[in-house]
């Protein structure tokens, strides 16, 4: 009888568990690229997307990171074609249905940044949901961009935080970058250590543009539905060579 391997399953030997990040986001990009290569309708990428995400996610309960951030769906993707828009919106609204449970069992605690007021009533109660049900998971901490955009976040607590000014809540003096924070989407969450960024591409899109200021960046041509548990050591092998001085010498 053959054993499947267990290839891995636990952090590789090569990773220090000491230096892992504890934070990871990530670009998802490229699944458009891969089902044209493949002849087949850009939808059939983003659902070997949610695959790959889903194993990644997995990974990264397995290997003990803490946070996992995911691009799911930018300010700017409304300007794609209406059927692209509505298939992703439809994919989300399903896959969060069909997944909360398992989550819910492999104790990932779900979380969403962004504006989510746009997005159709069925989806956001389907947010809803998963986020009360998964509240008080200790395992993984899932947080999905969705409708989010980086400088409407930054504008959105700008104006909330003027807001308090203008009622006399808040003095201007007492507005300092961890006040700003509060009034960000992602408020008591760390900020990546991490970006990866599949396909190719080198620029971050939009995406936590407060939150990477110090966040180390690596881009890997592979496209994401093929972006696997090997490709995610090799990004993180890559992260652990680095050193980090956030602005030290
Ligand atoms: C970018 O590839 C991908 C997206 C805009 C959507 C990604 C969404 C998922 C993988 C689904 C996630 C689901 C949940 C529930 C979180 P692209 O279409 O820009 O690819 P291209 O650059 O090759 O055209």
């Amino acid at each position: 009888m053959t054993t499947k391997p267990t290839v891995l399953r636990d952090l590789p030997a090569d990773l220090d568990v000491q230096r892992l990040p504890k934070h990871v986001a990530v670009i998802m990009d490229g699944n458009g690229r891969w089902a044209k290569e493949r002849g087949l309708p850009r939808s059939m990428g983003h659902r070997r997307g949610v695959d790959t995400l889903k194993e990644l996610l997995r990974c990264c309960k397995d290997w003990g990171i803490q946070t996992l951030t995911a691009y799911a769906f930018s300010t700017e993707n409304w300007s794609r074609p209406l059927e692209e828009v509505d298939f992703l919106m439809a994919l989300f609204e399903r896959v969060l249905r069909r997944e909360l449970r398992e989550m819910t069992q492999e104790g990932v605690r779900i979380n969403f940044v962004g504006d989510l007021s746009p997005l159709p009533a069925s989806l956001r109660e389907e947010i809803r949901q998963a986020v009360e049900q998964t509240r008080n998971n200790q395992g993984i901490q899932f947080i999905v961009a969705k409708n989010y955009g980086g400088r409407g976040e930054i504008l959105q607590a700008c104006r909330a935080i003027a807001d308090q000014v203008q009622q006399g809540l808040l003095q201007l003096d007492e507005i300092n970058e961890a006040i700003f924070e509060q009034y960000l989407y992602t408020a008591g969450i760390c900020d990546p250590d991490l970006l990866i960024r599949t396909s190719g591409e080198m620029r971050i899109s939009n995406f936590l543009l407060w939150q990477m200021a110090y966040t180390e960046l690596y881009v890997t041509e592979t496209l994401w539905p093929e972006f696997d548990r090997i490709e995610f050591h090799r990004a993180l092998h890559d992260y652990q060579r680095r050193h980090r001085r956030f602005g030290r010498i």
